[in-house]
């Protein structure tokens, strides 16, 4: 008997070697040829925490590729096989909003009508909206149309393979997606007095201790990985405001977007699309909470009082951008009910309709006239700014960039509806 366990136990052992000899054979069999092959990856890697913890080439990618001929076998993990070790990080990513950019971005109609490479092909909105959990139909989409690549999100901040925190912790890491056209936050933190300070202490010019919020002070404070903001990026929530010309306008800016009917003013489907990827705040309370938390952030360094005055008065800066922008919206829509304006054969109604977009037409009466481009310009661009930089404590981008824009944006759409209306043959 005793013999007899000897002998399993000695087996258990050498098979238990053997296999762990094979991994480690697998593992140098990987490094050594990628050394040849993509030696930066490597090197990369090696910088890494994970090849420390022995946690190598095969355990993410697998053991069925073995060389240049069987490449296509290896496998590009998503998400789920970074949370089968870090479970809490995953777990608050699936919450937040990041987890939702894939999905918000096909919502869109526009997605659908613009080249392939701008989308799953990874670059244009794909290569920033690739933030986030695909389903398992959208992956098929995706392979079926010949893209490969793009399925994890994890290695947005914390690139691979080196996938280190104390990038993840840098503003730096948010600049590639949070910068541009109509959403600058990059361009607005750097240059505001918080960036400034964040960039005088890396350069050494202030003390160790000073104080000087980046990004993720405010937006994934204390290792969170959960993001959200009371407004979001539509800058609208439910439910409506009291005050009776806010309430007006933000209905008709509604309509603009879509999620009403601009005949009836009933909800659309594009409503439930819109709330399925948490878009907008549905309740007083979900708003209120995503505040409360951020002046929180702020009352590290300011009185909460300070910070709830600052905020404010981007909300009511909202309000105010919002008066203009439907003033100028219900000047467009009135060209299109007098058939100024013919209804491209995409759009649901006769009415501007902001996410398809630019499609831009010159000519083509089936793509946006210049006057809805104008107004376009006026809702994305300079509506965004407007109140972002409020909320980014960036003067310039608050008056130059925003709201002077939305101004002269008004006054353009004035003069170019005069014009369109003197001109016009029935
Ligand atoms: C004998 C050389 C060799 C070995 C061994 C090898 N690879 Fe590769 N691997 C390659 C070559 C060559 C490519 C293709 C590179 C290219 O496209 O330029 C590749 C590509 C890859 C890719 C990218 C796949 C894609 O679709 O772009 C991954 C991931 C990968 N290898 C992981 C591994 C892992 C994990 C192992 C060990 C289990 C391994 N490799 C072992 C040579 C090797
Ligand atoms: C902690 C997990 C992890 C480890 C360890 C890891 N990779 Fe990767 N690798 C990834 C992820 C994630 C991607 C991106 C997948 C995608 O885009 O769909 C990737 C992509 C790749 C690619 C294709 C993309 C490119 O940039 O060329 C290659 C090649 C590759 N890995 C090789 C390796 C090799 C070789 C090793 C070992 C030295 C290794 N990986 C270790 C997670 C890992
Ligand atoms: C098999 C388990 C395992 C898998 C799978 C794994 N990791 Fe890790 N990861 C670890 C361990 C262990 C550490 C080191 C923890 C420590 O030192 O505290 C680590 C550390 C990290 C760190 C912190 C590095 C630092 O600079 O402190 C990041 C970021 C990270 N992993 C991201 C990822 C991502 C992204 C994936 C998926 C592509 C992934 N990990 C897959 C086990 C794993
Ligand atoms: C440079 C990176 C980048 C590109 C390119 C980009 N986006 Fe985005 N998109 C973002 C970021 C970042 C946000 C969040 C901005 C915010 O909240 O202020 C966002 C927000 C959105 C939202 C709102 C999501 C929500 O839940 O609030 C939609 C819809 C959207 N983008 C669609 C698109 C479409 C369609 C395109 C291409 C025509 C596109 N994006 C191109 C980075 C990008
Ligand atoms: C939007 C940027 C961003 C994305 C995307 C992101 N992380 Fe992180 N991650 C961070 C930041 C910032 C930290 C540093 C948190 C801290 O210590 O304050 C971090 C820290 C980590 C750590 C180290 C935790 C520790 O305390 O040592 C791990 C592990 C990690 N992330 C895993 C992941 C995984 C897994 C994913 C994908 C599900 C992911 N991250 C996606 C920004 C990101
Ligand atoms: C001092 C704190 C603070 C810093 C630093 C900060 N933000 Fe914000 N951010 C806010 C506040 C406050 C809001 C608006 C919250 C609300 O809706 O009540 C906001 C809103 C946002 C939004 C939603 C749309 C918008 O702009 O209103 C995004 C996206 C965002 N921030 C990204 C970033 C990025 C990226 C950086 C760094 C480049 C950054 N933020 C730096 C406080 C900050
Ligand atoms: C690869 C691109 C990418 C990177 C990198 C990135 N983000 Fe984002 N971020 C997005 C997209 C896309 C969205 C909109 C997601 C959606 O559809 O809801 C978003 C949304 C957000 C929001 C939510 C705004 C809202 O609607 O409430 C915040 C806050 C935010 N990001 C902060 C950050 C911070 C801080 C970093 C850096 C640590 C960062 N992001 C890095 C692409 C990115
Ligand atoms: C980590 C500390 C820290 C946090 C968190 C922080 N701030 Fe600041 N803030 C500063 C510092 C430091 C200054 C520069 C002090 C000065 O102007 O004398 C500043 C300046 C300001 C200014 C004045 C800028 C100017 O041009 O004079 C405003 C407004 C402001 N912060 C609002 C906010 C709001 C709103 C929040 C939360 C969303 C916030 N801050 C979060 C540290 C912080």
């Amino acid at each position: 008997m005793k013999k007899f366990i000897i002998f399993v136990s000695f087996s258990l052992l050498f098979s238990y070697l053997g296999f762990f000899n094979v991994s480690l054979a697998n593992a140098e069999s990987c490094i050594n040829c990628h050394r040849g092959v993509t030696p930066g990856l490597v090197k990369d890697w090696e910088a890494s925490k994970h090849s420390k913890m022995e946690i190598t080439c095969s355990t993410c990618h697998g053991d069925k590729h073995t060389g240049p001929h069987n490449v296509k076998l290896a496998q590009l993990p998503d998400e789920t096989l970074c949370a089968q070790c870090h479970k809490k990080q995953f777990d608050e990513f699936a919450k937040g909003k990041h987890s939702f950019g894939w999905t918000s971005l096909n919502a869109m109609p526009i997605t659908h009508v613009e080249p392939d490479e701008l989308m799953e092909g990874g670059r244009g909105c794909g290569g920033c909206h690739n933030m986030g959990i695909k389903t398992e139909a959208q992956k098929k989409e995706q392979s079926a149309k010949g893209y490969r690549y793009q399925n994890n999100s994890c290695d947005e901040c914390h690139t691979r393979h080196s996938f280190s925190k104390k990038e993840a912790l840098d503003p730096k890491a948010c600049q590639q997606c949070h910068m541009g056209y109509d959403h600058p936050q990059w361009e607005m933190w750097e240059s505001s007095k918080h960036g400034t300070r964040w960039f005088v202490k890396n350069s050494e010019n202030l003390p160790e201790n000073a104080q000087a919020p980046s990004c993720q002070n405010c937006h994934l404070p204390e290792g969170t990985h959960e993001n959200r903001t009371a407004w979001g990026f539509l800058g609208v929530k439910l439910p409506l405001p009291e005050d009776p010309q806010w309430k007006a306008d933000r209905i008709t800016i509604l309509k603009a977007l879509g999620v009403l009917n601009p005949e009836t003013g009933e909800p659309t489907a594009r409503l439930e699309a819109v709330k399925s990827v948490d878009m907008v705040r549905l309740t007083e309370e979900s708003w209120k909470t995503e505040r409360d938390k951020m002046i929180k952030r702020c009352g590290n360094c300011h009185s909460a009082q300070y910070a709830r005055q600052q905020l404010e008065m981007g909300d009511s800066m909202m309000q105010k951008s919002d008066r203009l922008l439907a003033e100028a919206i219900q000047i467009v829509a009135d060209l299109y009910k007098d058939g100024i304006i013919k209804k491209p054969n995409k759009y649901s109604f006769a009415y501007p309709d902001f996410l398809y977009f630019m499609q831009t037409g010159g000519g083509d009466t089936n793509k946006l006239s210049y006057i809805d481009q104008v107004l376009f310009q006026m809702y994305m661009k300079h509506r965004m700014r407007t109140y972002q930089a409020f909320f980014h404590v960036n003067p310039d981008y608050a008056y130059w960039y925003g709201w002077a824009m939305m101004v002269k944006d008004l006054g353009n759409i004035k003069e170019l509806a005069q014009t369109m209306r003197a001109t016009h043959h029935k």
